[in-house]
């Protein structure tokens, strides 16, 4: 049995040489070590060993036991190690080499203005509000005091949602949001997006953004004189200190009296030129004072409280302020177009 345990041991040792393989070395560890392998089979026919012998030939068994298992265990954390510097040689990383750029990006102009706009309300004691896009008929035109015959409300301006709801043609039902949960003094701007069934086209898109805005106080507080103050103020600080400014009488069904207002004509400043139409203005706004309707309509009684409100796209606004002479540019985002105003969003921020 000491031969036999001896060759057994001479033979695992020789096949678990240097260069033994995965393959080589599970061969060896399932027929010496394995439950029907060699050993097994030795530890078996123990019966057949003299008493006085069988200690030490048990110690031999384990002795080569572990002998092998030691072995296998080496032999497998150097396979291990070997493949490990075989995939680090092959995936070699030079940290000397420059790194990857990863492009930065900018605000897009339409965001520059709003944020430009707001600021500009902000330093003039506006607060920020935004409201819902989706609304129902009372919020986006019953309370805004449209008649119901109003052609606003048609299928063909007005994307309706199932459920008697709609997306929002305007942020003027910003001002009835607003008013409804709170009470005056007020001095609010609401920023966001409105819809309409138009086709993207060099003037109109079927989504844009506007800014409203509205001040409201005690009735006789607030008049038009602080309404065309306040905007006169605006668009001076947005367009430069020597634009002019002028107030035309209009019709909003949400305001009365109401006007529309225009800024001297960027381009001939006032002189007559072809985006003017030979006029020297073009318009910018629309506003007026609040309607005794809307008041009640959010629970204000128009004896106790007035107010003025205004309302102006933001794409349009910027497309002015820019020189910019198509409103599709601003949707298409066509880097071309976009790099332009890296700078100035860089000096924004
Ligand atoms: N809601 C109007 C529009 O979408 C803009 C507007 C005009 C808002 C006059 C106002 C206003 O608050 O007083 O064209």
């Amino acid at each position: 049995m000491r031969e036999q345990l001896e060759e057994i041991r001479s033979r695992a040792l020789a096949e678990l040489g240097a260069g033994a393989t995965e393959a080589q070395i599970e061969n060896v560890r399932v027929r010496v070590l394995g439950r029907t392998g060699e050993l097994t089979e030795i530890m078996r026919r123990m019966r057949e060993v003299p008493n006085e012998e069988r200690p030490a030939i048990g110690r031999l068994i384990n002795e080569l036991k572990s002998e092998v298992e030691n072995r296998i265990a080496a032999l497998s954390e150097e396979l291990k190690r070997a493949g490990m510097e075989r995939s680090l040689g092959e995936a070699r990383l030079d940290v000397t080499l420059p790194g990857m750029h990863i492009p930065r990006g900018w605000l897009h102009p339409v965001t520059l203005s709003r944020e430009r706009m707001l600021d500009i309300f902000s330093e003039m004691g506006f607060e920020v509000v935004e409201t819902q896009d989706v609304e129902d008929d009372f919020h986006n035109f019953g309370a805004l005091n449209f008649p119901a015959d109003h052609p606003a409300r048609e299928m063909q301006d007005t994307f309706f949602l199932p459920g008697g709801l709609l997306l929002r043609t305007h942020t003027s039902n910003g001002q009835i949001r607003v008013m409804e949960r709170r009470r005056p003094p007020l001095a609010i701007v609401c920023p966001g997006n409105c819809y309409r069934r138009d086709e993207l086209s060099v003037r109109a898109s079927p989504m844009f953004s506007q800014i409203e805005g509205f001040m409201v106080d005690r009735a006789g507080v607030i008049t038009m004189g602080h309404l065309k103050g306040v905007l006169t103020e605006f668009l001076r600080a947005f367009f430069g200190a020597d634009t002019g400014v002028r107030f035309r009488s209009s019709f909003f069904p949400f305001t009365e009296p109401s006007a529309e207002v225009d800024i001297s004509c960027l381009l001939c400043h006032g002189a007559g030129c072809r985006v003017c139409k030979q006029s020297g203005w073009t318009e910018i706004l629309g506003s007026g004072m609040i309607h005794p309707n809307v008041l009640r309509a959010v629970g204000y009684d128009p004896t106790e409280f007035s107010g003025f409100a205004f309302g102006m796209g933001v794409e349009r606004t910027s497309l002015l302020k820019l020189g910019v002479d198509d409103l599709r540019l601003f949707f298409e985002n066509d880097l071309r177009f976009l790099s332009q105003f890296r700078a100035a969003s860089e000096a924004a921020s």
